[in-house]
């Protein structure tokens, strides 16, 4: 990502992406071997019955929000109306909500978990530390954060032609989000740069975590 200008708001252009390829990402993503379940079942194993959990970028709710939502009360949040509708047909026992999760208004303290999967690389750089401390702040004391980043280059950028339409991309770079995360009162419990062979796009590495709020 070499930080090429961005013509259009950024988000516009996730929303409409993700309107457009959904069930492309779907099939696509479904190709894909990916550690996701492993880090979402150990979650899941840390939670009490009934816990509360945010998920930011829920997508088609398929597989984590669906795996969370047979033991806990989720709530489900995407800028993509056809994610959306998806996540609801998917998952009707959670509940969801259309819309940026930066303009979430949520109280603090008002989540066990918060989950953001293959999200935040398509949020604006300038706007990630910020999504990491409303993370923290929407924790309750020893909630539970599990995320990936992208750790590819540094920067932001558009890809024209990504499964199909235009899609936005940015990082922070692998080594930030470590120290965002500290700051932000959200303590390591397990931090690994995972690979994954995508069909199209080879060998891509993301920063899989899984944090504490301080107590
Ligand atoms: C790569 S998909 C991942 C979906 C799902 N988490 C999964 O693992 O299959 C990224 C999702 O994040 C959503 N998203 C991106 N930026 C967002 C934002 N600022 N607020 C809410 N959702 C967002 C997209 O619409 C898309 O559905």
């Amino acid at each position: 990502m070499a930080g090429r200008a961005v013509a259009r708001e950024p988000k516009e252009i996730v929303a409409r992406g993700y309107d457009a390829i959904a069930l492309r990402y779907a099939e696509w993503a479904g190709q894909i071997d990916s550690p996701v379940m492993d880090w979402v079942r150990d979650l899941d194993r840390r939670l009490e019955d009934g816990s509360d959990v945010l998920e930011l970028g829920c997508g088609r709710g398929v597989p984590a929000t669906r795996e969370l939502a047979r033991r806990h009360r989720v709530t489900g949040v995407d800028i993509s109306a056809v994610q959306i509708e998806l996540a609801r047909h998917h998952v009707p026992e959670a509940s969801f909500v259309h819309g940026d999760a930066m303009e979430l208004e949520v109280a603090p303290a008002s989540f066990d978990a918060v989950v953001a999967l293959f999200m935040s690389g398509h949020v604006p750089a300038d706007e990630q530390p910020g999504l990491i401390a409303r993370i923290a702040l929407w924790l309750r004391d020893g909630g539970l954060f599990l995320g990936m980043f992208n750790s590819g280059e540094t920067g932001e950028d558009v890809d024209d032609d990504w499964l199909g339409a235009p899609m936005f991309f940015a990082s922070l770079g692998a080594d930030a989000y470590g120290p965002l995360l500290r700051e932000s009162g959200l303590d390591l419990l397990r931090d690994e740069v995972i690979a994954q062979n995508e069909p199209g796009h080879g060998d891509v590495s993301f920063r899989w975590v899984l944090a504490r709020a301080d107590a």
